[in-house]
């Protein structure tokens, strides 16, 4: 196995654990919808589907980016795959980094031949490797989308991570330009604020996920596989670096109007879902609450799928909303 192989067991092994994740209390819990008493509405009356890149998804969120599917991560992608095909959910890989260099098998299409598949990449392979690289990752799963991810911060606490982030926009400028399907540039876990979700808007970028703070946190993942004690005490002011989510879709909303969003970082559960969607998300994504019902089974990763999709349909049946273009009006108590 590879050593990006290695680091990705390291990754799921620490993910799975409450360890790294951050604290109850985060920013979602700061923001309530009011109550209606009077909903007007049956259960039955809500429709929570949506459109995403031209495609229905039966709910607006996306099963986040984890693995590229190599190795040990074969199987967590059989089961979200099979089950975003079945669901209608769409489903972003993990780094196709390892795949692509090593040459493996990417298996995607044969579980989720009709779902919508995003492709993976890291911003600063891009910059080594360009555009070829890019393209060879969306024909490689006949991706619908290219997502590429901006970790500058876990680069820094990895040993042998990247510290070169020169030229970086420009190699997503030419991803903008040349790539057949649309890109989407996503951070993982400390955010896209206002000053960067520009810079990607004046590249060419039309979506963004904002990973912010919340959720997982990658500053506390990568320092547990460091046994350095001076790389341990550098990191440590870090480990809460970073932007919470919600106070995010709020300030790059109004900094980039026109920008497409995805609400990510911390989302747990369909009330958030929709706390995304009303704070000017087009879609909402999770990475790590997947992560346990896709090393059991598909199955299991269907019933997590019901239920958020029910805790979504709740919330709007609880704030008076028939479907999701209502939800964005929803009432917010302050
Ligand atoms: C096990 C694991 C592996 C991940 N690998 C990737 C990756 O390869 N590429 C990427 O863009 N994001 C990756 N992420 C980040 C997630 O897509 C997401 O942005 C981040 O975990 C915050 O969302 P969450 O709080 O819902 O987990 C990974 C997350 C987890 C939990």
């Amino acid at each position: 196995m590879s050593d990006i192989s290695d680091r990705k067991d390291d990754h799921i092994q620490l993910a799975l654990t409450s360890d790294h994740q951050s604290l109850p209390g985060g920013s979602f819990d700061r923001v309530s919808f009011e109550h209606r008493g009077l909903p007007e509405l049956a259960l039955s009356d809500i429709d929570i589907s949506g459109d995403f890149l031209g495609k229905l998804t039966s709910a607006p969120f996306i099963i986040g980016a984890m693995t590229g599917g190599c190795d040990n991560g074969e199987r967590i992608n059989q089961h979200l795959a099979e089950a975003a095909e079945q669901c209608h959910i769409p489903m972003a890989l993990g780094s196709q980094r390892a795949a692509l260099e090593q040459g493996l098998a990417q298996k995607v299409r044969t579980w989720a031949p009709n779902a919508t598949i995003l492709g993976n990449l890291g911003a600063t392979q891009l910059r080594q490797s360009g555009v070829e690289l890019a393209k060879r990752a969306v024909d490689s799963v006949a991706a619908n989308a290219l997502v590429i991810h901006l970790n500058p911060l876990q680069e820094l606490i990895q040993p042998d991570g990247d510290r070169d982030w020169n030229d970086v926009l420009e190699a997503i400028q030419n991803c903008a330009n040349q790539l057949p399907v649309p890109i989407i540039v996503k951070e993982v876990g400390a955010g896209i604020g206002p000053i960067t979700a520009r810079q990607l808007v004046d590249a060419g970028v039309q979506w963004i996920e904002l990973a912010g703070r919340g959720g997982t946190s990658w500053a506390s993942i990568e320092l547990a596989r460091n046994s350095s004690s001076r790389a341990r005490q550098i990191a440590a002011p870090f480990i809460d670096w970073g932007m919470d989510t919600t106070e995010l879709l709020v300030s790059v909303r109004s900094a980039c109007a026109d920008v497409n969003l995805i609400g990510s970082g911390g989302v747990r559960n369909g009330v958030d879902m929709a706390k995304c969607i009303r704070l000017g998300a087009q879609m909402s994504a999770l990475a790590q609450p997947f992560l346990a019902p896709a090393l059991e089974s598909s199955a299991a990763v269907i019933e997590k799928i019901e239920i958020l999709q029910e805790q979504l349909r709740w919330t709007l049946f609880l704030t008076a909303s028939k479907n999701l273009g209502a939800l964005r009006s929803a009432a917010i108590v302050q």
